[in-house]
Protein backbone atom coordinates (compact mmCIF):
# COMPACT_ATOMS: atom_id res chain seq x y z
CA UNK A 1 0.00 0.00 0.00
CA UNK A 2 2.77 2.57 1.13
CA UNK A 3 4.93 1.98 -2.50
CA UNK A 4 2.55 2.74 -4.44
CA UNK A 5 2.66 6.59 -4.22
CA UNK A 6 6.90 6.75 -4.01
CA UNK A 7 6.19 4.62 -7.56
CA UNK A 8 4.07 7.08 -9.01
CA UNK A 9 6.51 9.95 -7.84
CA UNK A 10 9.34 8.31 -9.13
CA UNK A 11 8.08 7.67 -12.40
CA UNK A 12 7.12 11.18 -12.36
CA UNK A 13 10.21 12.34 -11.54
CA UNK A 14 11.75 10.44 -14.35
CA UNK A 15 9.46 11.58 -16.71
CA UNK A 16 10.15 15.26 -15.97
CA UNK A 17 13.85 14.46 -15.98
CA UNK A 18 13.36 13.02 -19.62
CA UNK A 19 11.64 15.75 -20.70
CA UNK A 20 14.18 18.29 -18.76
CA UNK A 21 16.87 16.98 -20.57
CA UNK A 22 15.30 16.45 -24.02
CA UNK A 23 14.82 20.44 -24.20
CA UNK A 24 18.52 21.05 -23.22
CA UNK A 25 19.60 19.14 -26.32
CA UNK A 26 20.37 21.72 -29.13
CA UNK A 27 17.96 21.64 -31.82
CA UNK A 28 20.26 19.55 -34.28
CA UNK A 29 19.26 22.49 -36.88
CA UNK A 30 20.08 25.57 -35.61
CA UNK A 31 23.68 24.18 -34.82
CA UNK A 32 24.63 23.62 -38.47
CA UNK A 33 27.42 25.12 -40.09
CA UNK A 34 25.95 24.36 -43.32
CA UNK A 35 23.51 26.59 -43.43
CA UNK A 36 24.99 29.56 -41.71
CA UNK A 37 22.76 32.44 -42.65
CA UNK A 38 24.11 35.78 -42.16
CA UNK A 39 27.99 35.43 -41.98
CA UNK A 40 28.21 38.22 -44.50
CA UNK A 41 28.37 36.25 -47.87
CA UNK A 42 24.63 37.04 -49.03
CA UNK A 43 25.94 40.65 -48.93
CA UNK A 44 28.86 40.58 -50.28
CA UNK A 45 27.01 37.93 -53.17
CA UNK A 46 24.51 40.75 -53.54
CA UNK A 47 26.71 43.31 -53.64
CA UNK A 48 29.23 42.23 -56.31
CA UNK A 49 26.02 42.14 -58.43
CA UNK A 50 26.64 46.01 -59.46
CA UNK A 51 30.15 44.72 -60.86
CA UNK A 52 31.54 43.87 -64.61
CA UNK A 53 32.59 40.67 -63.32
CA UNK A 54 30.63 39.38 -60.53
CA UNK A 55 31.72 35.81 -59.64
CA UNK A 56 35.30 36.80 -60.10
CA UNK A 57 34.53 39.66 -57.39
CA UNK A 58 32.54 37.33 -55.15
CA UNK A 59 35.12 34.76 -55.32
CA UNK A 60 37.70 36.90 -54.27
CA UNK A 61 35.92 38.89 -51.52
CA UNK A 62 34.27 35.82 -49.76
CA UNK A 63 36.94 35.20 -47.69
CA UNK A 64 36.52 38.52 -45.97
CA UNK A 65 33.04 38.07 -44.97
CA UNK A 66 33.52 37.80 -41.01
CA UNK A 67 35.40 40.98 -40.92
CA UNK A 68 33.11 43.14 -43.95
CA UNK A 69 29.50 41.97 -42.64
CA UNK A 70 27.33 44.26 -44.35
CA UNK A 71 29.64 46.95 -44.18
CA UNK A 72 29.77 48.62 -48.08
CA UNK A 73 33.17 50.49 -46.54
CA UNK A 74 34.57 47.66 -45.37
CA UNK A 75 33.71 45.76 -48.40
CA UNK A 76 35.43 48.34 -50.86
CA UNK A 77 38.40 48.58 -48.69
CA UNK A 78 38.67 44.83 -48.92
CA UNK A 79 38.66 45.07 -52.27
CA UNK A 80 41.14 47.92 -53.05
CA UNK A 81 43.32 45.53 -50.78
CA UNK A 82 43.13 42.49 -53.12
CA UNK A 83 43.39 44.63 -56.00
CA UNK A 84 46.52 46.26 -54.72
CA UNK A 85 47.88 42.61 -53.40
CA UNK A 86 47.22 41.68 -57.57
CA UNK A 87 48.48 44.16 -58.94
CA UNK A 88 51.99 44.41 -56.79
CA UNK A 89 52.09 40.52 -57.95
CA UNK A 90 51.74 41.37 -61.46
CA UNK A 91 54.64 43.68 -60.71
CA UNK A 92 56.98 41.55 -59.45
CA UNK A 93 56.04 38.95 -62.28
CA UNK A 94 56.70 41.27 -64.84
CA UNK A 95 59.92 42.50 -63.21
CA UNK A 96 61.19 38.78 -63.54
CA UNK A 97 60.54 38.03 -67.03
CA UNK A 98 61.78 41.38 -68.10
CA UNK A 99 65.51 40.57 -66.31
CA UNK A 100 65.47 37.72 -68.85
CA UNK A 101 63.86 39.45 -71.81
CA UNK A 102 66.64 42.05 -71.14
CA UNK A 103 68.90 39.72 -72.94
CA UNK A 104 66.46 38.52 -75.41
CA UNK A 105 66.23 39.54 -79.04
CA UNK A 106 63.31 40.82 -79.03
CA UNK A 107 63.55 44.39 -78.53
CA UNK A 108 59.89 45.40 -78.71
CA UNK A 109 58.64 43.01 -76.36
CA UNK A 110 61.59 44.65 -73.80
CA UNK A 111 60.60 48.03 -74.37
CA UNK A 112 56.66 46.89 -73.28
CA UNK A 113 57.77 45.04 -70.46
CA UNK A 114 59.48 48.11 -68.90
CA UNK A 115 56.60 50.18 -69.40
CA UNK A 116 54.47 47.90 -68.30
CA UNK A 117 56.72 47.30 -64.97
CA UNK A 118 55.97 51.54 -64.59
CA UNK A 119 52.46 50.74 -65.16
CA UNK A 120 51.91 48.38 -62.35
CA UNK A 121 53.75 50.25 -60.18
CA UNK A 122 51.95 53.62 -60.96
CA UNK A 123 48.47 51.46 -60.66
CA UNK A 124 49.89 50.35 -57.30
CA UNK A 125 50.82 53.53 -55.91
CA UNK A 126 47.39 54.86 -56.29
CA UNK A 127 45.83 51.50 -54.86
CA UNK A 128 47.99 52.16 -51.74
CA UNK A 129 47.00 55.72 -51.77
CA UNK A 130 43.24 54.23 -52.01
CA UNK A 131 43.63 52.62 -49.37
CA UNK A 132 45.20 54.91 -46.95
CA UNK A 133 42.12 57.25 -48.14
CA UNK A 134 39.87 54.79 -47.31
CA UNK A 135 41.22 54.14 -43.60
CA UNK A 136 40.96 57.84 -43.08
CA UNK A 137 37.53 58.09 -44.09
CA UNK A 138 35.37 59.51 -41.00
CA UNK A 139 38.40 60.51 -38.91
CA UNK A 140 39.24 63.80 -36.92
CA UNK A 141 36.67 66.44 -38.46
CA UNK A 142 35.90 64.95 -41.41
CA UNK A 143 31.74 66.37 -42.31
CA UNK A 144 30.24 65.50 -45.62
CA UNK A 145 32.40 68.26 -47.47
CA UNK A 146 35.16 66.38 -46.27
CA UNK A 147 33.75 62.78 -46.59
CA UNK A 148 33.42 63.91 -50.44
CA UNK A 149 36.36 64.77 -51.15
CA UNK A 150 37.82 62.25 -49.69
CA UNK A 151 36.01 59.68 -51.52
CA UNK A 152 36.56 61.22 -55.10
CA UNK A 153 40.16 60.98 -54.33
CA UNK A 154 39.87 56.99 -54.43
CA UNK A 155 37.49 56.97 -57.18
CA UNK A 156 39.93 58.63 -59.06
CA UNK A 157 42.73 56.96 -58.35
CA UNK A 158 41.14 53.51 -58.67
CA UNK A 159 40.26 54.61 -62.50
CA UNK A 160 43.85 55.63 -63.36
CA UNK A 161 45.14 52.33 -61.72
CA UNK A 162 42.91 50.86 -63.81
CA UNK A 163 44.19 53.05 -67.16
CA UNK A 164 47.32 51.96 -66.12
CA UNK A 165 46.71 48.25 -66.12
CA UNK A 166 44.85 48.53 -69.25
CA UNK A 167 48.18 50.59 -70.58
CA UNK A 168 50.29 47.66 -70.14
CA UNK A 169 48.42 45.34 -72.20
CA UNK A 170 47.90 48.06 -75.09
CA UNK A 171 51.99 48.55 -74.78
CA UNK A 172 51.79 44.54 -76.30
CA UNK A 173 49.57 45.21 -78.91
CA UNK A 174 52.74 45.54 -81.15
CA UNK A 175 54.59 42.65 -79.89
CA UNK A 176 54.53 39.15 -82.17
CA UNK A 177 52.36 36.68 -80.29
CA UNK A 178 54.25 34.37 -77.92
CA UNK A 179 54.15 33.37 -74.25
CA UNK A 180 55.73 36.55 -72.49
CA UNK A 181 53.05 38.28 -74.41
CA UNK A 182 50.75 35.82 -73.44
CA UNK A 183 51.51 35.70 -70.28
CA UNK A 184 51.66 38.88 -69.28
CA UNK A 185 48.18 39.83 -70.73
CA UNK A 186 46.80 36.81 -69.17
CA UNK A 187 47.60 38.29 -65.58
CA UNK A 188 47.14 41.86 -66.29
CA UNK A 189 43.86 40.74 -67.62
CA UNK A 190 43.06 39.40 -64.11
CA UNK A 191 44.00 41.96 -62.37
CA UNK A 192 42.23 44.37 -64.58
CA UNK A 193 39.26 42.52 -63.32
CA UNK A 194 39.46 42.57 -59.86
CA UNK A 195 40.44 46.59 -60.24
CA UNK A 196 37.50 47.36 -62.08
CA UNK A 197 35.40 45.58 -59.76
CA UNK A 198 37.09 47.67 -57.33
CA UNK A 199 36.02 50.40 -58.44
CA UNK A 200 32.59 49.89 -58.87
CA UNK A 201 32.40 48.88 -55.30
CA UNK A 202 33.84 52.04 -54.38
CA UNK A 203 31.26 54.19 -56.78
CA UNK A 204 28.50 51.64 -55.39
CA UNK A 205 29.48 52.77 -51.78
CA UNK A 206 29.72 56.70 -52.67
CA UNK A 207 26.20 56.05 -54.45
CA UNK A 208 25.16 54.62 -51.29
CA UNK A 209 26.04 57.42 -48.87
CA UNK A 210 24.57 59.85 -51.53
CA UNK A 211 20.92 58.47 -50.18
CA UNK A 212 17.98 58.13 -52.23
C1 LIG B 1 21.62 40.27 -59.40
O1 LIG B 1 20.94 41.07 -60.35
C2 LIG B 1 20.04 40.35 -61.16
C3 LIG B 1 19.50 41.29 -62.22
O2 LIG B 1 19.37 42.60 -61.76
C4 LIG B 1 18.95 39.77 -60.27
O3 LIG B 1 18.05 39.05 -61.03
C5 LIG B 1 19.59 38.87 -59.22
O4 LIG B 1 18.61 38.39 -58.34
C6 LIG B 1 20.64 39.63 -58.45
N1 LIG B 1 21.33 38.69 -57.57
C7 LIG B 1 21.61 39.00 -56.30
C8 LIG B 1 22.36 37.96 -55.53
O5 LIG B 1 21.29 40.05 -55.78
C1 LIG C 1 59.98 36.20 -59.18
O1 LIG C 1 61.24 35.57 -59.05
C2 LIG C 1 61.54 35.12 -57.74
C3 LIG C 1 62.95 34.59 -57.76
O2 LIG C 1 63.16 33.68 -58.81
C4 LIG C 1 60.51 34.06 -57.34
O3 LIG C 1 60.77 33.62 -56.05
C5 LIG C 1 59.13 34.69 -57.38
O4 LIG C 1 58.15 33.71 -57.09
C6 LIG C 1 58.87 35.28 -58.75
N1 LIG C 1 57.59 36.01 -58.67
C7 LIG C 1 56.62 35.89 -59.59
C8 LIG C 1 55.38 36.62 -59.32
O5 LIG C 1 56.73 35.24 -60.61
Amino acid sequence: MQSQPSLRLLLLLLLLTTVFLLHLQPAPAAASPASAPDDGSDFIRASCNVTLYPDVCYASLARYAPSVGRDPARLAQAAIAVSLARARRAAEYVSNITREADYGADRRAAAALHDCFENFGDATDEMRGSLKQMRQLGAAGSGEQSFRFQMSNVQTWMSAALTDEETCTDGFQDVADGPVKAGVCGRAGKVKKVTSNALALVNSFVNQQAGP
